[in-house]
């Protein structure tokens, strides 16, 4: 048992993806056997943009269904919605009064999502904030996620180092990020340039964990490749082919190397078949767990004990920092 504290998190917004599953869901899985592990829907960041209420809701379920499914145990990890645990949003707003527009501005996410416009939802803004308030609330030392997140993972070591320097050394632990050495950046399958996200509107750019065979075949045969035609991974010069053989091999537990050989003298067509079956199969176990548990009353069950428990974390956490601050009586 390593016993660190790990806290990650999820948006329910749209189904989630290989890239989320191999970046992030993956390393949840293996992180709970010897680690103390906290897993959020984080529903809160989902309304920085505006949101279907009944859609949201059902996301949420999916989502949480969707951790069950891929492995999540909840003997052994804490899966819960963060919208239920109120010390979220106490200890973001003061975190917002510990960190500088300057350093928001510099978020390239919010850089990209807000596109300079000044009607940008102010949420998006702070939501980098909210994101640090998740991890510190936990007193969290491992924070496994995908590469996009570093730069937030980065802010929220900033703000807490700085609050410990004004306010003491063990107000926060400083936590660290955690990515896969395959999968920390799954792109997308027709621009592999662009990373795989829930937000692409081209639906064929991504695959889902619960799309169907049909659908998985049809993304993966018209996945963007190049004219070169030798199965190599090159991501500078081949991101296409490196982008599948990386999605091949963490699926499969394959070092790329060993696809190079398999596939030596293979056309393009050989690999993309190949891949949608092993993507299939992989996906075909989660769907079927999936199924069987998202309209249980026992995935509420789960989530309404899971937020108990993160709330008796978080709350000795929360007085630590409102006393530190000289908040309250
Ligand atoms: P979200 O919901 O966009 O993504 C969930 C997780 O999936 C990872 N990910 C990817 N990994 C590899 N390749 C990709 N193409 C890819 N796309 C997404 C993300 O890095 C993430 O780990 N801000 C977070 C949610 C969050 C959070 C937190 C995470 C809120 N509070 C506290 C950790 C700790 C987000 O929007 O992730």
């Amino acid at each position: 048992m390593s016993d660190k504290r790990v806290f990650s998190g999820v948006q329910p917004t749209g189904n989630i993806h290989l890239g989320n599953y191999l970046g992030a869901l993956k390393q949840f899985v293996a992180l709970q056997d010897e680690n103390d592990c906290i897993y959020c829907i984080v529903d809160m960041h989902s309304i920085t943009v505006p949101q279907d209420p009944e859609e949201l809701k059902n996301h949420i379920l999916d989502v949480a269904a969707l951790y069950l499914a891929v492995g999540l145990d909840p003997e052994k990890s804490i899966v819960f919605v963060q919208s239920e645990v109120s010390g979220h949003a106490e200890l973001s707003w003061i975190l917002t009064c510990n960190s500088y527009t300057g350093e928001l501005s510099r978020m390239t996410q919010f850089k990209s999502k807000s596109r300079g416009q000044e009607s940008a939802p102010t949420g998006l803004f702070t939501y980098p904030i909210l994101m640090a308030a998740d991890i510190l609330l936990y007193d969290t030392d491992i924070v496994p996620v995908g590469n996009d997140q570093k730069q937030h993972i980065e802010l929220c070591r900033d703000i807490a180092l700085r609050v410990n320097h004004k306010y003491g050394e063990d107000t926060f632990v400083v936590p660290e990020g955690q990515y896969m050495k395959e999968g920390a950046r799954i792109m997308a399958l027709d621009d592999p340039t662009n990373k795989m996200s829930k937000s692409a509107e081209n639906e064929m750019s991504r695959i889902s964990l619960l799309d169907d065979e049909k659908k998985i075949k049809k993304a993966i045969m018209r996945a963007t490749t190049d004219s070169d035609m030798t199965i190599r991974f090159d991501p500078e010069n081949k991101p296409g082919i490196s982008n599948l053989l990386t999605i091949y091999g963490a699926l499969t537990g394959t070092p790329v190397a060993e696809l190079e050989t398999k596939f030596d003298g293979a056309g393009y067509g050989d690999l993309k078949k190949s891949l949608v079956t092993v993507v299939t199969e992989s996906l075909a176990p989660i769907q079927d767990r999936f199924n069987q548990i998202r309209y249980s009353d026992e995935l509420l069950d789960i989530l309404r004990d899971g937020s108990k428990r993160a709330g008796e974390i978080a709350e000795p956490v929360l007085e630590r920092v409102k006393d530190r601050f000289g908040l309250g009586i």
